[in-house]
């Protein structure tokens, strides 16, 4: 099961665009230009893996203009709704495509940047999504995951963001946004041949770690 068949995809359309912000706060953007960008050039080859709503890649397009983008997603929803964003650079291309199944459709090392936000806690197996991520990136290339980090249920419920008014949703995603632990993460990266070189916590409830292939 993927999240395309669990939950009503309009409404999380609307909640990865309004709440785009907040979720991506000033600290997230620091740690991407002082951590990530310095190591992708000024015309980097980029994927969103799991790209959702596109406001990321939108958002890229903008401090990237001479970036050539690329949006994976399971959600034709979120990719129609990327589909019809407009971007400051080159529209990126989109790709329908199950992150639990590789390979996935980006050629051998492709990428100069491949990432990964609130999206790898839903996988089933992480290892499958870093090796492809090993496979995608060129020769000095960086991998960036942003992503939940395991709370306690009290403080993941005070933590709760955009879908705080919604019980249901609120419990059936805790699951996955409380899956793994920073420690598990990195232990994670380093199972998957990942040498950590970046790291941030731009929100409570969030990592960002930037990792190159060791
Ligand atoms: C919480 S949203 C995050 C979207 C975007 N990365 C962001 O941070 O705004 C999770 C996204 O991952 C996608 N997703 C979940 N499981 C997936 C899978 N197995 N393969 C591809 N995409 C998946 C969902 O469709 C959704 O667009």
């Amino acid at each position: 099961m993927t999240t395309d068949s669990r939950w009503d995809q309009s409404a999380m359309v609307e909640r990865m665009s309004s709440d785009f912000g907040r979720r991506y706060p000033l600290a997230f953007w620091e740690f991407f230009e002082s951590q990530v960008r310095p190591r992708t050039g000024d015309a980097p080859a980029i994927a969103d893996l799991g790209c959702g709503a596109g406001l990321l890649l939108q958002e890229l397009s903008s401090r990237l203009p001479d970036a050539t983008l690329r949006g994976v997603d399971v959600s034709k929803a979120m990719l129609a709704n990327a589909r019809g964003l407009d971007y400051a650079g080159v529209a990126p291309s989109f790709t329908l495509h199950d992150l639990n199944h590789a390979p996935y459709p980006v050629e051998d090392a492709s990428l100069d940047l491949c990432i990964t936000a609130n999206v790898t806690c839903f996988l089933d197996n992480p290892l499958v999504l870093f090796a492809e991520v090993h496979r995608m990136l060129r020769p000095g290339g960086v991998y960036l995951l942003f992503d939940w980090k395991r709370q306690t249920l009290p403080a993941y419920v005070e933590n709760r963001g955009g879908f705080g008014d919604d019980p249901a949703a609120l419990m059936g995603l805790q699951p996955y946004h409380n899956r793994f632990t920073v420690d598990e993460w990195h232990w994670l990266l380093a199972e998957g041949g990942f040498e950590l070189v970046g790291e941030a916590h731009p929100r409570t409830s969030h990592v960002a770690l930037a990792g190159v292939p060791g």
